[in-house]
């Protein structure tokens, strides 16, 4: 696993984007595995930049999304595709046809997970998935307790999510209680991981991930046996690693 850590949430966002755009040019079909939540934006806005400002080309692009609420149409604004649609995909080149996100809508849940994954398959797999965390070790929705081999499919939400959502809607009720998620075990089938974190709340979450016993407990820790999982945190997030890190990925060979 490559570690590095950047001084601050845009230094890390940077670098991140740099992955990224390195990886699209070299593979312009890249297939890429695109996440929600607060700390892909920097990275989302920086490739938007580089799309604008330096020609960075997504139109051979495919993408697919770690997860969505159950039951939030696409325009709702707290639904995932509203967030992709503003912050990412209506600022760049992308093909709609080769984009993708788990199907909330969906009247035939099981259907449709079976069908996201052929889907994945179907171009081949995932070529560089984003990753985010959640402070106790959570990837998409993958909450504490999810198998480590776990495919896409329907996941109750823990209450503590449930309660941390509430302030985006109006009503209690309104708070979704399912979403649709890759699983442990499609995230780890992903050819490389890129996974960024910022904030001293992630700090315990990414001395787990990255340092701490591989645990159901702590889905993130899974990446610790990917053989290509690349983590970028700022100071704070990293603050609470002993193992060896860098400042850059850039002329790091590793396999
Ligand atoms: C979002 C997702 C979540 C977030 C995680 C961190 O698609 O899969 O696992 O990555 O909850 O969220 P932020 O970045 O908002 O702290």
């Amino acid at each position: 696993m490559l570690v590095i850590i950047k001084e601050d949430y845009d230094k890390l966002s940077a670098e991140a984007a740099k992955i990224v755009a390195d990886r699209l040019r070299k593979k312009p079909n890249l297939v890429l595995g695109l996440a929600t939540g607060s700390t892909p934006l920097g990275l989302y806005k920086e490739l938007i930049r580089l799309h604008q400002n330096e020609g960075l080309d997504f139109s051979k692009v495919t993408t697919f999304n770690l997860d969505e609420y159950v039951g939030l149409a696409p325009t709702h604004d707290q639904s995932y595709h509203y967030f992709m649609k503003t912050n990412f995909f209506e600022h760049v080149n992308l093909a709609k046809r080769f984009v993708h996100l788990p199907d909330g809508m969906t009247k035939d849940v099981n259907a449709f997970c079976q069908w996201y994954e052929e889907r994945i398959s179907e171009f081949g797999g995932i070529d560089l998935q984003i990753l985010g965390i959640g402070q106790n070790g959570h990837i998409a929705f993958n909450e504490p307790g999810s198998s480590l081999g776990s495919r896409t499919r329907i996941k109750t939400l823990t209450k503590n999510t449930r309660q941390a959502n509430a302030r985006f809607f109006e009503q209690n009720e309104e708070v979704p209680k399912y979403a649709i998620t890759m699983g442990v075990g499609t995230i780890m089938d992903a050819k490389e991981l890129l996974l960024v974190a910022n904030g001293e709340g992630k700090a315990d979450a990414i001395k787990g991930a990255c340092e701490g016993p591989i645990s159901a407990m702590a889905p993130a820790s899974i990446i610790q046996m990917h053989r290509n999982a690349i983590v970028v945190t700022d100071k704070s997030a990293g603050a609470k690693l002993q193992g060896s890190y860098v400042d850059s990925w850039e002329n790091v060979v590793f396999d």
